[in-house]
């Protein structure tokens, strides 16, 4: 008996529904959603993204504004666009597509936005309310994860996880999400020591290395029915790949997500969620 596929494409697609439902009321009562996007360079993988951001966005009818700057720009000058789009009433969300140039920090980028814009749930307040269990704009994909697992009804609480990424945008809201639906979690990253044991005891194991030449989530590292969710997305020898070999990985485990077609959508799905959020959460203080 092989797994259940944990399908991407239908739960985003589910999240969207919903979303432009929300989208329909919000214009009701006079908001048009609009999500601006920042792109600095010409990295083609980032540009792809923010492409089918963009398309999302259209689908669920989210306007957008694109801002596309010079691989130079400097961070006073990215910093004074950020505070423009701040004050600009007709934008609910801000998202600043990373990397970023060497020339520009992350945390100075995107700590400038406004934490009731944040769509990416990476600024200073919105990571100290989601530590304190008062979340309300989260790092998408971490919000996709737990979609997923609500989607099929996987219980988390007593669960034991096993992360295998510690970064701002996944691994550690994941860690906070995770903590509060009761589920022991632990964070591994590139200087943990026995990653092949600590999977091999956990219940679920959230993988997001992204280099198949480093690291690949073999069927040995998992018990037996375990459940596995591949955030990664990387290019090897000319393919797409996550973390694991979905075909492997699915005899074993009880539930598991494919790449492409498993977290990727929803990504973008939690994005205009997020968005959503973040206009309604502008229209209660102008109110
Ligand atoms: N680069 C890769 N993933 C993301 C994401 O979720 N948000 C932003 N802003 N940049 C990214």
């Amino acid at each position: 008996m092989t797994g259940i596929k944990i399908d991407g494409k239908e739960i985003a697609q589910t999240v969207k529904d919903r979303v432009k439902k929300a989208v329909e009321e919000l214009k009701k009562q006079g908001i048009n959603p609009c999500l601006a996007t920042i792109l600095v360079g010409d990295n083609q993988a980032s540009a792809t993204y923010v492409k089918n951001k963009h398309k999302a966005c259209e689908e669920v009818g989210i306007i957008t504004k694109d801002y596309k700057l010079s691989s130079s720009i400097t961070q006073f000058e990215i910093n004074k666009i950020i505070v423009e789009l701040n004050n600009d009433k007709s934008i609910h969300g801000i998202l600043v597509q990373l990397p970023l140039p060497n020339q520009l920090d992350e945390f100075v980028t995107t700590s400038r936005i406004s934490p009731l814009k944040d769509v990416d749930g990476l600024t200073p307040h919105n990571v100290g309310l989601l530590a304190m269990k008062k979340a309300v704009l989260v790092a998408c994909t971490p919000l996709g994860v737990m979609e997923m697992f609500d989607y099929h009804n996987i219980e988390l609480e007593g669960k034991n996880i096993v992360l295998i990424n510690r970064s701002n945008l996944i691994g550690k809201p994941l860690y906070h999400l995770l903590l509060a639906r009761n589920a022991t979690v632990i964070t591994c990253h590139s200087k943990t020591k026995n990653i092949k044991e600590l999977c091999q005891l956990a219940d679920i194991v959230i993988t997001a290395v992204g280099d198949r030449s480093k690291f690949t989530l073999t069927p040995d590292m998992i018990k037996k029915d375990a459940i596995v969710i591949d955030v990664a997305i990387s290019r090897y020898k000319e393919k797409l790949v996550g973390d694991i070999d979905y075909d492997q990985i699915i005899q074993k485990a009880s539930y598991a997500t494919p790449v492409p077609g498993g977290v990727g959508p929803m990504t973008v799905a939690m994005l205009l969620k997020n968005t959503i959020t973040a206009a309604s959460l502008s229209s209660q203080i102008e109110r």
